[in-house]
Formats: structure tokens, sequence, C-alpha cells
């Protein structure tokens, strides 16, 4: 009888020297979520009894991003005897003692693999009751990869790392991409025969393919149909190589759900963004985080909307968002800069040169023009004049500043929180507004206007401006005269 029960190993202790960075490399992000990410969620997918994370190299940082995301994966420590044989050994100790099923073997940086081609990999090893089954890929460039021996019937013979590969060996094209199915009880039993004896003086998990074959025992690879899928990030050009294809297989399955993409080569999606039908995306744009998109949205060209909330047929032009929501038939931008807790509502509007923070603008609201508005409240059919400012900040506490429905502002304002403006109420152009202002009332700040008559003439003499002022004066003389 077979047996279906299976467990997860996934590699993620290396230093990832090659990546030069104080990140981890598992924890490197492309499509918003971390490589790691991309393989918990890949093996999430096919119903393993253990899920375990192997961990050593900055493992904190690690466990954090796990705990915090994957909390149902087992963290694993390695101990300090480097190599992938040493990483499957420690988790396979790690497993119950009567765990007698197959062990799925996945690396951290092996991030485009797909859950079908897992399945089916532990479906063919199962089907030909192996002891290990290997992904391969036949790569037109197999630099960096392990390279897969076969033996003059064809039949997989060992694996051999490209570091210690002979010149043919390292012309073989089929290599190993790091994800493999085990029995359990030939893991347990070849592991504990690895030795350091190689370029890397590292136990090699690839070696237990040649010791199974050294021992009769059946070893088979299967060919992986989409070579892209298993390529390993090394370093940062792999890491931007992985980034796009992930890209490139977001975008067509959102084009095939009805969203129009005019260049997809400049529009970035991330894994968690969901994106409805007749959703227009122009180029250069980034919906990232867990934006949602509601059908007949128009987003972009150049615009990022970090963890957003876009309601049906807005319009977000040249803009900047992040954790902010909008409702239907907005527009924004262009050059918007919407911060976190925004809440712009239907059919309002935040246009050219706005920042807003922390601020519910509420149904037909408009902040048109060159204005910052943070902690406040707008109620609905306002219009903020021109250059509207929210002094929120006192230095010490930020105040919120609270405008009713149908307000309409004098163009540049300064709202000095906190204060409130009631329904109804105006302003004048350039009202420093420091008290509450009533409903209905109209407020005026800025002292009554006088003209000091003939100062250009008397103080600038001699200037284009004096002969101007001159000119019209004797003109309006003449007039007077008729
Ligand atoms: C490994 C394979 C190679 C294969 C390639 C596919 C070995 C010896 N080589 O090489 O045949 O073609 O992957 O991408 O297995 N790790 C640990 N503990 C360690 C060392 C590594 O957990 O002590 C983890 C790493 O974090 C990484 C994975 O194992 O996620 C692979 O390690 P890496 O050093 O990248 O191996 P490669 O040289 O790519
Ligand atoms: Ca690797």
């Amino acid at each position: 009888m077979t047996e279906n029960r299976l467990a997860i190993v996934v590699l993620a202790a290396g230093q990832g020297t090659r990546m030069k960075s104080r990140l981890p490399k598992v924890l490197h992000p492309i499509a918003g979520r971390p490589l790691v990410g991309h393989v918990l969620t890949t093996a999430s997918h096919l119903g393993a009894e253990h899920v375990e994370v192997v961990v050593r190299h900055e493992r904190d940082r690690v466990v954090e991003v796990l705990s915090e995301q994957y909390p149902d994966a087992v963290i694993v420590d390695q101990d300090d005897i480097p190599g992938t044989g040493r990483a499957v050994q420690v988790a396979i100790d790690a497993l119950p003692d009567d765990f007698t099923g197959d062990v799925l073997v996945l690396s951290g940086d092996v991030p485009l693999l797909e859950a079908g081609t897992l399945q089916a990999l532990v479906d063919a090893h199962r089907a030909a009751a192996a002891s290990a089954t290997v992904l391969s890929a036949l790569l037109d460039d197999p630099t960096g990869y392990g390279r897969v021996i076969r033996d003059d019937s064809g039949t997989v013979a060992r694996i051999v790392e490209q570091k210690d590969a002979t010149a043919d060996e390292a012309a073989v094209t089929e290599i190993n991409s790091g994800v493999y199915v085990f029995r359990a009880a030939s893991l347990r039993t070849f592991l504990t025969k690895l030795d350091q004896n190689n370029a890397q003086g590292e136990l090699y998990l690839t070696d237990v393919i040649g010791l199974l074959r050294g021992a009769q025992e059946t070893v088979a690879a299967e060919i992986a149909a989409d070579t892209a899928a298993t390529f390993g990030v090394n370093d940062r050009v792999q890491l931007a190589e992985a980034g796009r294809v992930l890209n490139d297989r977001i975008v067509r399955r959102w084009q095939r759900e009805g969203v129009t993409i005019v260049d997809p080569s400049t529009t970035w999606i991330d894994d968690d963004a969901k994106l409805a039908p007749d959703v227009t995306l122009l180029p250069n744009t980034y919906i990232a985080g867990a934006t949602v998109v509601e059908s007949g949205a128009m987003i972009g060209p150049d615009t990022s909307l970090l963890d957003c909330e876009v309601g049906e047929d807005a319009v977000i032009r040249r803009s900047d968002a992040t954790l902010a929501v909008f409702g239907a038939g907005v527009t924004v931008g262009p050059f918007a800069y919407v911060r976190p807790g925004t809440v712009l509502g239907a059919k309002g509007k935040i246009g050219t040169f706005v920042e807003t923070k922390n601020s519910q603008i509420g149904a037909g609201s408009k902040v048109p023009h060159l204005s910052y508005i943070g902690d406040t409240t707008i109620g609905e059919r306002v219009n903020l004049g021109a250059g509207a400012i929210t002094a929120n900040y006192d230095d010490i506490v930020k105040h919120r500043t609270e405008i009713g429905d149908e307000v309409h502002t004098g163009s540049h304002n300064v709202f000095v929180a906190p204060v409130r403006i009631g329904d109804g109420a105006k302003t004048g152009a350039g009202a420093v507004v420091r008290k509450d202002v009533p409903a209905g009332a109209l407020a005026l700040s800025v002292a009554p206007q006088r003209n000091v008559e003939g100062w250009v003439e008397k103080n600038r003499a001699g200037t284009g401006a004096a002969e101007a002022a001159v000119r019209a004066s004797k003109a309006a003389n003449s007039e007077a005269a008729e």
C-alpha cells in the first residue's frame, strides 16, 4: 500500500552570501512577499501533515516574519554543521519518530514553483514507488546549479554540484531544482552517511541521491515542463529576474480576469492585490500590498497604491497612496500624496498637489488644489479653496479639524486645530481660522485692505511701474473730463 502521509521541509538556513545583504536572502521580497513566503504559500496547498522551516542565519529575523505570517510552520534550528544535507537531517529529527510518509524538500530561495507541479512530483514519486524523486529542469545555461548525472540506461545516478563537477559533468544541462521527494525512511538512513569531502566542505543533500542508487534503491527525476518555475535566487540579478517572471504571471492572470493592463512591462502588481473586471491600469503603475480595486476604476499612469481600497469607477492619476480608502467615482491627482488613514467618500476629489493624512473627506467633497489636510473630518459636499492648510500640530500633540456639510472655504486658509467649522459656513480668502465658526457664519480674519494712493509714483519714481501708474492716472483724468 502506498503511504499518503506528507511532510514538507523548507530550507531557509543558508547565509545567502551572494546577495551581499543585511537582510537574510529568504526574506527579500518579490511581488510583495518574502521569497520563503512564496514557498510556504505554495506548500500550503498540498495538505501536508507537517510543514517545517529550517533556519539558522539571522534566525530571529526569519522567525519573526514566519511566526507572524505563517504561524502553522514549525521552526527547526540548524546547528553549526553546514549544508543542505544537515538542514534536512535536523528537520527529519524534528518529525515524530512514527512519521513514515514522504518528505517533500523545498528551497526557501526557489519561489516560483506552483502547487500543481509539486503535487505532480509527489504523485509521480508515489506511482514509481521511488525512494527519491528529483525535480529537474533542462536549461540552456545551467551555470550555478547542481547537475543531474544519468547512467547509460538514462536513470539518475547522482547529482554533482557545479563546484565539484568535471568539465564533462558541467556540460550537462539537466539541473537539480533543489526540490525533491524522499521516503522518510530512506532519508533517515542515508543522511547519516553523508560526509563533507567536497569543494564547499558541507553535507550535501544532493549526495543522498548517489548513495540511494549505490544501495539499489529507486531514484527518479521529473523534468519540469516550465523551466522558469525552477529558477533559484542566489544574487540580486536573479532576484529581479524572479520578480519579473512572477509579475508577468500575475499580470496575465488579471488580464484573463478582465483587467486592461496597457503596459505589462511597467505595471507591477503584488501577489495579494485584487482587481475587478474592467479595471484599467495605465503605464508605470504599482498595485502593492493588499490593495483592492473595484470595477471600472482607472489607475495611473505613474501611480503607486499600497494597501488601498479603490471604489468603482474611481480615477487616480499620477499619485501615491498608502492605506487609504477611495469611494466610488472619486477623482484623485494628478500629483496627490495620500497618506494612511485617508478616507475619501463617493464622488469626492483630492486634486493636484494635495497631501492628506488620517482624514475623512465626505461624499461629494473636494480638496482640489495645493492643500495639506491632516487629522481632519470633512462632511459632505464641501469645497475647500486652493491652498487650504490644516495646522494640526502644535509641536507637542496633533489636533483635529472638523468641517461640517456644505462648507465652502476661501482660498489660502489656515485651520488652526483644534477647530470646528459648522454646516454651511463660509470663510474669506486668506483666513486664519483659530476660533470655531458657527453653522452658516462667514468667517473673516484678514484685516480690511488699505490702499495708499500715489505710493509708487512717490517712492519708485522713474521705474516702469511708476510710468505705468502715471499713464493710468492721466487716462482716468481725461476720461473724467469728458
Ligand atoms: C542547491 C543544490 C543544487 C541545486 C540548487 C537549486 C545542494 C548541495 N545544492 O545549491 O544542486 O541546483 O540548490 O537552486 O543542495 N540551506 C540551509 N542550510 C544550509 C545551506 C543551505 O538551509 O546549511 C538552504 C538555503 O537557505 C537555501 C537552500 O538551502 O534556501 C539552498 O542553499 P544554497 O546555498 O542556495 O544552495 P545552491 O548552491 O543554490
Ligand atoms: Ca540556491
